[in-house]
């Protein structure tokens, strides 16, 4: 027994010692039998083939972006409303197919929520931050309420997907536990996990978290393409006839999760993977860029995109690059299947750091500075590898109120602002009063559950059911 595990440590200490990585051993001595199985499993899980490249071209020099392509165009979209009156049958067509595939039970939520969520500055997985204006309720349990809603309305099974990482995996299960999966079936509820990616020290060595563990982070959202297939979340769909994903962010609680228009839509025009865009409100807002690389449809992110090409305008002064990538998609499972044949793999990106970490004698180090580099993959680079892939614009003001931050743009307090507001239009479009300050902003809280109404129309049969509304009145409505 003990002659067989040295020859397994010795064959792996030459695979690491190949890729210039003999140190994550350097602690085995001192190691206990659940240690080093332990650390056996993290070094199997690292993609040791790749890892000198990776060095090489991302960990040691920053690549140059965007990398050298032939032509760079703006890509186009189909409109918030119909531009033609072939377009209205069009989207007409659409919206009744769209309707019958929910309904048929072809279409699944899959929600992102593997990330470390730093910028929110909160304890615990983001899917559970307290969010909705009136009653505080969580991220979670506004999807999984308008899952239900959604479930109810087409008399289908919506099965819902969660990806999360094994940072926050085992907090993620609890929650949905401890709150009853929020009353849906947990049967219909899958949550799995994505992989990992080792962390870099500047000179190109793997940190290590502690002897026994590689410093290691979530993949990055492009994981999912793997981590659904690798987790059987792709079997489970396939088994249940699932031929759509409607994926989003973890972060915005005003997603339409099953919209049958941007769902029709990709069904009609035979897409892989499709994308829902807001115009930017201003060149550098801090969205992906939908981009036409070499005639490939690619999102470039706000970081990457060259000033120049962020700043130029057409004729009317309107950006040339103006739509902006929402992270809300339509994939095929088809296509993820496709993706998952061997060899794939989507490209890396780096991030530089500050990386806690121990030092070569083994003491813990808290970085006051970045001292390392993260690398992830992203779903969007995926689009360059659909044969066909549309976009959708979407009024921002309806659909897309990211929850990034702890205060300002982009934060909880702009996204209750902008939670309460639309629930003012929608009430107001069904012709009750709601008191305004002077500014025009609404003067009072208001929140509608997914349960009361999916969408502005739901409410026109409803308003016996709503009380006047008075200045300063905090307003929930709930129920079915
Ligand atoms: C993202 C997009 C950006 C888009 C914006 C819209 C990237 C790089 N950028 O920005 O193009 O315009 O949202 O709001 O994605 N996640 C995982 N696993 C991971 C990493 C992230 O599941 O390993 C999930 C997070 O839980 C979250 C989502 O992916 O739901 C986004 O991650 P985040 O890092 O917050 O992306 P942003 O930089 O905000």
């Amino acid at each position: 027994m003990e002659d067989n595990q040295n020859v397994k440590i010795d064959a792996i200490r030459r695979q690491l010692s190949a890729c210039g990585q003999s140190h994550l051993l350097s602690f085995w001595d001192q190691l206990g039998p659940a240690e080093r199985a332990g650390l056996v499993e993290q070094i199997r899980e690292l993609d040791l083939d790749r890892i000198p490249t990776w060095v090489e071209t991302l960990v040691l020099h920053a690549p140059k972006t965007p990398v050298g392509h032939k032509d760079f165009q703006p890509a186009s979209s189909y409109g918030i409303a119909p531009a033609t009156d072939a377009e209205r049958r069009k989207y007409e067509d659409a919206v009744k197919l769209g309707k019958e595939l929910i309904a048929a039970g072809k279409v699944a939520a899959f929600v992102v929520a593997g990330g470390q969520g730093t910028r929110l500055g909160f304890d615990g997985p983001k899917g559970n931050y307290p969010i909705s204006p009136v009653r505080n309720k969580t991220l979670f349990q506004i999807f999984a309420e308008t899952i239900k809603a959604v479930s109810r309305r087409y008399r289908t099974i919506c099965p819902w997907y969660i990806m999360t990482s094994p940072m926050n995996h085992e907090a993620t299960v609890r929650i949905f536990e401890s709150n009853d999966f929020y009353g849906l079936d947990r049967g219909n509820v899958l949550i799995f996990q994505q992989g990992t990616l080792p962390n870099f020290g500047f000179d190109g060595k793997i940190l290590m978290a502690d002897k026994a563990s590689i410093a290691r982070s979530p993949d990055g959202h492009g994981g999912s393409i793997r981590a659904l297939a690798r987790s059987g979340a792709l079997a489970d769909m396939k088994k249940r006839g699932v031929q759509y994903l409607s994926y989003w962010q973890v972060d915005n609680p005003l997603v339409k999760l099953f919209d049958p228009l941007f769902i029709g839509l990709h069904a009609i025009d035979g897409a892989q993977m499709s994308s829902k865009a807001v115009i930017k409100n201003n060149p550098k807002e801090k969205v992906g860029n939908f981009c036409l690389v070499d005639g490939k449809m690619t999102v470039i992110e706000y970081s990457d995109l060259d000033d120049s090409l962020a700043e130029r305008r057409n004729p009317d002064g309107s950006l040339v690059f103006r739509l902006g990538s929402i992270a809300i998609h339509i994939i095929s499972t088809d296509f993820i299947e496709k993706l998952n044949t061997k060899g794939f793999s989507l490209p890396l990106h780096r991030a530089v750091k500050k990386i806690p970490h121990i030092d070569s004698r083994g003491n813990p180090v808290e970085p006051a500075e970045p001292n390392g580099i993260k690398l992830e993959s992203f779903i969007f680079d995926a689009l360059p590898m659909a044969e066909r892939s549309i976009i959708l614009d979407i009024d921002r003001a309806e659909q897309f109120a990211p929850t990034k931050n702890a205060t300002g743009v982009d934060s909880a307090e702009s996204t209750r602002v902008m939670m309460v507001e639309r629930a003012a239009k929608w009430l107001e479009s069904a012709g009750v009063k709601v008191p305004r300050k002077p500014d025009g902003s609404p003067d009072c809280l208001l929140e509608i559950a997914p349960s009361f109404a999916l969408e502005p129309e739901d409410l026109r049969a409803k308003t016996d059911r709503i009380p006047p509304i008075q200045p300063g009145d905090r307003l929930y409505l709930g129920g079915t």
